[in-house]
């Protein structure tokens, strides 16, 4: 339990940085289309006081000031500020709704969860988990979605989160193995309602597992990566998590191609032991 515990924390703070990283960029061109926005406002501000002017003459205005308002309107480069500021709004929102999204997954990853069996869209657990894990993939591989309409699972949420996770950086290892970051790699998540429970499979064009690591692969400690970065504890933990849910979790694997992961959960968990069983 503290060796999950750890390996939770460790997780999030191996996200952390990641997750600075993907705020910093929307941020960036939040801060810059705001600047835009503040800088074309302030140069419009001498032709709409002109416009006030020649308004608050009326028909009385003289040609002079008629022609002091279009000088203006060229000067402050009006159709250019008119066409920009409304693209710049649009990228400023689009940055938010980035912040937000990474914010909110962020938030349902790290809450520790009840311990309790909570309802889950399982779709939805495996976004949140893409979301925050994103700085880990991304320089190796695309994602590519399939996901089906799921029924609601009964799962402990956060443990199962985890689970995602560490297929989903396993993965990304795997294509790092052998592509390095030209981001040549793929990954395929791909969910169905599968009996009386859902899938999830995890595709990844990675170096595959060798015949002589399959039957280790879920011990404790074992791992073939660069001990400082990783631990070898992940998959031990995800079959642990994962037969506590009464489900399963199985590979295919052919190396030089890649490796399937496939987890099963049952959609009623209600049957697991609980934390304090275990
Ligand atoms: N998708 C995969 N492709 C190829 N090998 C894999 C894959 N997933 C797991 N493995 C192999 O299984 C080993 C154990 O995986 P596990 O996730 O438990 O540990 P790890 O990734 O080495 O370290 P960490 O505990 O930090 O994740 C890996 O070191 C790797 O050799
Ligand atoms: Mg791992």
């Amino acid at each position: 339990m503290e060796l999950r515990h750890a390996q939770k924390l460790q997780s999030i703070g191996r996200l952390a940085s990641g997750i600075a990283h993907e705020i910093n960029t929307p941020i960036q061109f939040i801060g810059d289309s705001l600047h835009f926005v503040r800088d074309a406002l302030a140069a419009l501000e001498p032709l709409i006081r002109a416009y006030q002017e020649v308004c608050a003459a009326a028909g009385a205005a003289d040609a002079s000031s008629l022609a002091r308002v279009r000088t203006l309107e060229l000067e402050s480069d009006l159709d250019y500020v008119l066409e920009n500021v409304p693209r710049a709004c649009d990228r400023a929102l689009t940055g938010i709704e980035r912040v937000a999204g990474i914010v909110h997954a962020m938030r349902r990853f790290a809450s520790p969860g009840s311990g309790e069996m909570v309802s889950t869209d399982l779709n939805e657990a495996i976004r949140t988990t893409l979301t925050v894990a994103r700085n880990e993939y991304r320089y190796v591989a695309e994602i590519v979605l399939e996901l089906a309409p799921l029924p609601a699972i009964a799962c402990q949420a956060a443990d199962v989160r985890q689970v995602l996770l560490s297929l989903v950086v396993n993965a990304a290892d795997a294509i790092a193995a052998v592509t390095g970051t030209d981001r040549t790699g793929r990954i395929v998540v791909r969910s169905s309602h599968d009996g009386d429970g859902v899938s999830v499979s995890i595709a990844d064009s990675g170096c595959g597992i060798p015949e002589e690591h399959r039957d280790h692969i879920f011990e404790p400690f074992f791992t073939t990566k660069d001990a400082a970065r990783r631990m070898g504890y992940d998959l031990a933990t995800a079959r642990y998590i994962v037969e506590r849910h009464r489900g399963r979790l199985s590979f295919d694997s052919t190396p030089g191609q890649g490796t399937t992961f496939t987890l099963w959960l049952p959609l009623d968990g209600t049957a697991a032991g609980s934390e304090a069983e275990s």
